[in-house]
Formats: C-alpha cells, sequence, structure tokens
C-alpha cells in the first residue's frame, strides 16, 4: 500500500517534471480571465475655451473577461496578445470652485478597447513557477462617449476621445499545474492618454487630456495547445 503510494508520488513527480512543463518553441497558451483595468486616480483638467476651468474629472475601474494568447520562440521569448471584451468607466467631475455646480456628479461613460501586443522574457526556473517580464504597445480605441443627463441639461454635448497609441510593461507569472493547464497572475502599466472634446452650448470649446494611464491586473487559466 505504502510502496504503491509512493511509486504514485514519483511517478505524478516525473510526469510534472520541470522538463515536461519547460515551454518549447512553437508552444500556443490561451488564457481566459479576469482583468480588472484601474486608471490613474490623478485628475485630468477640463479647458473651457483654452483656459483651465478648475474642474477636473476621474475615470472609475472596471473589470472584464480578459483574453492572452501567448506563443513561444522558445523557452525565454515569447509574444503576447491581451484581447478582452469592451470595458466601460463611469466619468466623474470635480467642480470644487463650483463653476458648474456639479461636484462629484456623473459626468457620463466612455467605452474603450485596449489590444496591447507584448514581447515577454521569461525566466528560466526549472520549476512550476514561470515568472516573467514584458514590454508592449497597445492601441486604446474609444467608442461610445455619452454625457450623463445631467451634464446634458447643462448644455454639454458631442463628447469625443482620440484613440491612444501608448507602451505597456508587465511582470506577470504562470504556474503550471500539469503539461497543459496553467495559472497566471500579472500586473501590467499601460500609458493610455486620451485627447477628449465637448460642446457646450452648441460650441466646440471643451477639452481635456485624460490621462487613464491605468494599471491592470489580470487572473486566467491557461491552456497550453
Ligand atoms: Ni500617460
Amino acid at each position: 500500500m505504502k510502496t504503491s503510494v509512493i511509486n504514485g508520488l514519483i511517478l505524478s513527480a516525473l510526469t510534472l517534471s520541470p522538463l515536461a512543463l519547460a515551454n518549447q518553441a512553437g508552444d500556443f497558451i490561451v488564457r481566459g480571465g479576469a482583468t480588472n483595468i484601474t486608471p490613474d486616480s490623478g485628475k485630468s483638467n477640463i479647458m473651457l475655451a483654452g483656459a483651465d476651468s478648475t474642474m477636473t474629472l476621474t475615470v472609475d475601474d472596471n473589470t472584464q473577461l480578459g483574453l492572452n494568447f501567448v506563443y513561444f520562440y522558445n523557452s525565454n521569448w515569447a509574444v503576447e496578445l491581451l484581447a478582452a471584451t469592451p470595458y466601460t468607466h463611469d466619468v466623474t467631475i470635480q467642480d470644487k470652485n463650483a463653476v458648474l455646480g456639479v461636484d462629484g456628479a456623473n459626468l457620463g461613460e466612455v467605452s474603450h478597447l485596449p489590444p496591447t501586443l507584448s514581447a515577454l522574457y521569461y525566466f528560466d526556473t526549472n520549476s512550476a513557477f514561470k515568472p516573467y517580464i514584458g514590454v508592449g504597445i497597445n492601441y486604446t480605441v474609444f467608442f461610445d462617449e455619452e454625457f450623463a443627463e445631467a451634464p446634458k441639461s447643462l448644455g454639454l454635448s458631442n463628447l469625443e476621445l482620440d484613440g491612444s497609441f501608448g507602451l505597456s510593461a508587465q511582470i506577470g507569472a504562470d504556474y503550471h499545474l500539469d503539461e497543459k493547464w496553467s495559472l497566471n497572475a500579472s500586473i501590467r502599466y499601460i500609458d493610455i492618454d486620451a485627447d477628449a472634446t465637448f460642446d457646450v452650448g452648441g460650441n466646440n470649446v471643451g477639452k481635456a487630456d485624460i490621462n487613464v494611464d491605468p494599471m491592470v491586473y489580470s487572473l486566467m487559466l491557461g491552456y497550453k495547445f
């Protein structure tokens, strides 16, 4: 009895040997899970007709289904595409000087997709735990920008956010459960800056540079093909 348990342990240790778990050229891992985007809490200034309105805005966080596609060139180098279902963020306005009397009001919401292509470097660990670092490029496209009812009634309309190109950097790790399945956690920073424009009383005088610059947290389950 004891012998068979020990034999079983030895067998599973062999099956899960670092060699068997090593990533190889041509390996392809698909990961799915939760990806949270938490924008920089720093405030973005709102300009009206070229002057600082003293009003600022912030963008709240949102979690969506994230997908990673990772292709290995060898055991150290891989390329990763981050994709996700669309994010929708509430935008809140700070109006401490009561310019419009809307301090803390929901200004509206913006949706976006933040596809990010990264080069990953995996460290040699000789174990099931495989940490990596990565740098990448992000293109964020915004859509469905919309003012809430309250700012609309104040004459704000026609909100538009330009797309953003930026760099990203991340750290992460895979933990291989067996030859096929792995758990993944990663933290990345993406430089996302969007120029927003809007109309006030029908005149295109509103501007804000929105520094989204989010931290992006992912927890995923991966499967190796
Ligand atoms: Ni930035």
